[in-house]
This record gives C-alpha cells, sequence and structure tokens, in this order.
C-alpha cells in the first residue's frame, strides 16, 4: 500500500547509497506521470525527463556526476530536463487543448470570452515574455518593465536569466513530485546538481537549448547511504505569519 504523502515526505531522505536490489522501471515511470502533474508556469510544461536504466549509460552518467557513491550504486537514473527552448511547441499545445475544450456549437457568451482571453494569452502574452533574441529583448523589455511598473504592478521577470529560472523552478516542483511519489512506493531518490552538465547533455544527447535541472539517482536504499539525523534550522526561524 502507498505512504500517504505526508508518510511520504517524512520518508524521504537524500539516499548516498543503494541496495544491489533492482527496482522496478514502470513504477519509477508511474511516479514520473505523477511529476508531469506539477503545476507548471503558463502550464507551458517546459521540462523533459530522461529516464535510464541502460547499464552502459549509467556509468558514463555516474562519471559525468563525479563517480558520486549516489550514482555509482543507482539502480536507475532520472534526469530532469528544463526545456525553455520548447516554449514556442508549448503554448500552441496549449492553443490546441483550448480548442478542443472549447469544440462545441452555440458557446455561451461566457466560454466565448474565456477561449479568447486564454488564447490570446498562448498567442500574445506568452510571446511577448519569451521571445528574445540572446538576452537583448529580454533586457529592453525588463527596462521598459520598471518604467512601467513605476506606475502600475506587473510583471517583472522578462531578462534571459528570469525565463531560466521560470523553467527551472517548475522543473523543480516535478522533481519534488517524483521523489515524493517514488517514496511513496518505497523506493529511494537522491536530488543532484553535483555534475558535469555539459557531459550529461552530450551522454544524453541533448540539444543546446536544453539545460540540466537536476539528475535524481533511483533505487532502495542501503541503511548506510543516509548520512545522518535530518536537520533542518527550526521552523520558527523560516515561517512567518503575516
Ligand atoms: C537542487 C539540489 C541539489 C543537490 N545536489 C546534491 C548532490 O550533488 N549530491 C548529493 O549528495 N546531494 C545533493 N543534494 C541533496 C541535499 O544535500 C539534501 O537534500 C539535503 O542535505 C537535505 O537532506 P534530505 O534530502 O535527506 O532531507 C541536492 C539537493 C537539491 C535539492
Amino acid at each position: 500500500m502507498e505512504k500517504t504523502v505526508t508518510e511520504a515526505i517524512h520518508y524521504r531522505r537524500s539516499t548516498r547509497v543503494y541496495k544491489a536490489e533492482p527496482i522496478d522501471d514502470q513504477k519509477v515511470k508511474h511516479c514520473l506521470k505523477n511529476a508531469t502533474l506539477a503545476p507548471t508556469s503558463s502550464n507551458l510544461q517546459l521540462w523533459e525527463f530522461y529516464h535510464i536504466t541502460d547499464k552502459a549509460t549509467l556509468k558514463q552518467l555516474a562519471e559525468a556526476c563525479f563517480n558520486q557513491s549516489a550514482v555509482k550504486t543507482a539502480q536507475q537514473l532520472v534526469v530532469v530536463v528544463a526545456r525553455k527552448d520548447l516554449w514556442r511547441k508549448r503554448a500552441k499545445a496549449n492553443i490546441e487543448f483550448l480548442n478542443t475544450v472549447y469544440n462545441k456549437p452555440n458557446l455561451s457568451e461566457r466560454d466565448l470570452k474565456r477561449k479568447k482571453m486564454a488564447t490570446d494569452y498562448y498567442a500574445k502574452l506568452v510571446p511577448t515574455l519569451y521571445i528574445d533574441c540572446f538576452g537583448l529583448l529580454g533586457f529592453i523589455k525588463y527596462i521598459v518593465f520598471q518604467i512601467v511598473g513605476l506606475f502600475k504592478p506587473i510583471y517583472r521577470q522578462t531578462r534571459l536569466s528570469d525565463m531560466r529560472i521560470v523553467a527551472h523552478k517548475s522543473a523543480g516542483l516535478a522533481a519534488q513530485n517524483f521523489m515524493t511519489s517514488m517514496a511513496a512506493v518505497g523506493y529511494d531518490t537522491c536530488p543532484m546538481e553535483g555534475s558535469d552538465t555539459l557531459r550529461v547533455k552530450q551522454i544524453l544527447k541533448l540539444p543546446r537549448g536544453a539545460e540540466i535541472n537536476m539528475v535524481i539517482s533511483c533505487g532502495i536504499r542501503d541503511d548506510k547511504g543516509i548520512y545522518g539525523p535530518r536537520f533542518r534550522v527550526p521552523f520558527e526561524e523560516v515561517y512567518v505569519a503575516v
């Protein structure tokens, strides 16, 4: 039986040594399906999930992750990839989805309005935010938006670096969904940014625009793979009631 959300959150620990016991790749795939249900900025889903079970590729990736034991002893790996470069394709997919949702005769006034608003969002606003040219357009937009922002509330995160953060933020949420789902079925994980991302990209044959968000090792924890009790700063230090 699966753990409850709270149980899974408490069970999950970053695991640095796994047992030699294999894990079921279908279960891992199911957890990745849960990952894709994470919320995402503008529902653009600017991510991909590479599920690695091939031994030779696992070995290559272990080297690219500096031979960390969390990777060397892992049964499988998941690489979460941020794909900001796919924004046009994803915006189009959203518009197509809207067309199917509203594909019925005699749409009410309210539905027509909703369809137009949502379609405009993907056809006009999303391109305004995402179109860039080596960061130059993004910077110009940033300056313009800061000036407009003197007079009214406005979205300010328009620089190339801001848009990269937007994509990585959503990819991180998906990664967490994945790790919680894995914990729920008794599997363990370790999220890692300690990797040579260029090499990881080359091994997975990723295009230039793709960015490695996280490498997540997967398996079943060996007790010595949990490095000590969990440490968190006191809750009162990070909790602010307003
Ligand atoms: C973005 C990110 C990158 C991380 N990179 C590594 C890593 O490269 N190697 C590693 O052993 N652990 C890595 N960790 C795991 C953290 O060290 C771990 O989450 C933290 O110590 C808290 O422990 P817990 O996950 O067991 O609660 C990473 C975690 C996150 C969220």
